[in-house]
């Protein structure tokens, strides 16, 4: 396995723009005012900045995610939990045809080292690959400060049930956590709780669409309850979720609010197979064997049920398992 380099030389360094370049294996990325640079040694592929940044925060954050993060028609990353792909032309047709396809396996903290270094240099004052295109500066330009506190974001545990005693993560505006300007028109009123003398302290509700209301990142499924393998992950949705997820498991939607489009596609060549809107309180399934990318025109409300059963993806490759959870 390849071992990384950092430089400040390389073409984009080079013209004095401030950036570092980074090497792992045989790819060497990059940047410009405007684009990511990808070399590997079947050629050279580019993507906008702003989409580069918005997927490898998503790439890092996520620990590679379930399966397949696609930063776009050719560039992305395959997880093996433990060791990584990294590649470019793998799961499109023509590349494949062409066999301009390339592919190589890194330890994941490896990887993830060097793209975090990366996203750290190239992510500028101002620009925040998390937020909603419409609620961040700009990602463009020669090199100018950084966004270490919105890059390094730490997810908030809840120590006792979200708004007891005690708990620090119920959202307030008081915090600073304030109610999304598109989500005005979500009601913010409290469960009425009435509990059995003595336990006050230990009974508790609260409205969910309230706290969801208050979130500041969009297409960043956050685990909200977890039993066993079943994670139930709420997140808030704006524009175009930045990766093309390629599934190795089923994985269920839920729309709790406004509404989603979905592009599915093959998950190997990129094939169409289906657009699927989800209006509020649609329900979906989205098989083990495809890759999709959501459009929200309004923020919405959306629940991700992801099943952590490390045994899936080899079941699900094998042919053990359909794609698809049900047989109608
Ligand atoms: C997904 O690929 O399933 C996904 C990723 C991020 C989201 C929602 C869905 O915010
Ligand atoms: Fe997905």
């Amino acid at each position: 396995m390849s071992t990384a380099t950092i430089s400040t030389t390389g073409a984009a360094a080079g013209r004095g723009l401030g950036y570092k370049t980074f090497s792992i294996g045989k790819f060497h990325f990059g940047r410009d005012e405007y684009f990511a640079h990808i070399t590997y040694p079947k050629g050279l592929h580019i993507i906008p900045i702003d989409n580069f940044l918005r997927s490898l925060m998503r790439d890092v954050a996520w620990g590679f995610f379930y399966g397949t993060v696609n930063f776009d028609h050719v560039f992305g990353t395959v997880n093996h939990y433990g060791t990584v792909d990294m590649f470019a032309g793998l799961l499109n047709e023509g590349y494949r045809a062409a066999k301009q396809d390339y592919v190589e396996t890194f330890n994941s903290k490896d990887l993830k080292k060097v793209f975090e270094d990366m996203l750290a240099d190239w992510t500028n004052e101002g620009f925040d690959p998390f937020a909603a295109p419409d609620e961040t500066g700009k990602a463009f330009g020669p090199k100018h400060g950084n966004n270490l506190k919105a890059i390094q974001r730490e997810r908030m545990v809840a120590k006792r049930m979200v708004g007891l005693p005690n708990d620090l993560t119920y959202r307030t505006d008081a915090a600073g956590q304030t109610i999304n300007r598109q989500f005005t028109d979500v009601p913010q009123d409290k469960p009425e709780v009435h509990a059995e003398p003595g336990f006050e302290n230990e009974v508790h509700a609260f409205n969910m669409f309230a706290y969801v209301s208050r979130s500041d990142v969009t297409w960043n499924p956050s685990v909200v309850s977890c039993v066993h393998d079943s994670q139930f992950c709420s997140t808030t949705e704006e524009q175009i979720l930045p990766i093309t997820h390629g599934n190795d498991r089923v994985e269920w939607f839920i729309q709790a609010s406004d509404e989603i489009i979905w592009d599915i596609e093959d998950g190997k060549t990129g094939r169409p197979r289906a657009k699927v809107t989800m209006k509020a309180g649609d329900v979906a399934a989205m098989p083990a064997d495809i890759r999709h990318r959501g459009y929200s025109p309004k923020r919405s409300m959306l629940i991700v049920w992801e099943n952590n059963d490390g045994t899936l993806p080899q079941r699900y490759a094998s042919g053990e398992l359909t794609p698809y959870p049900v047989e109608f």
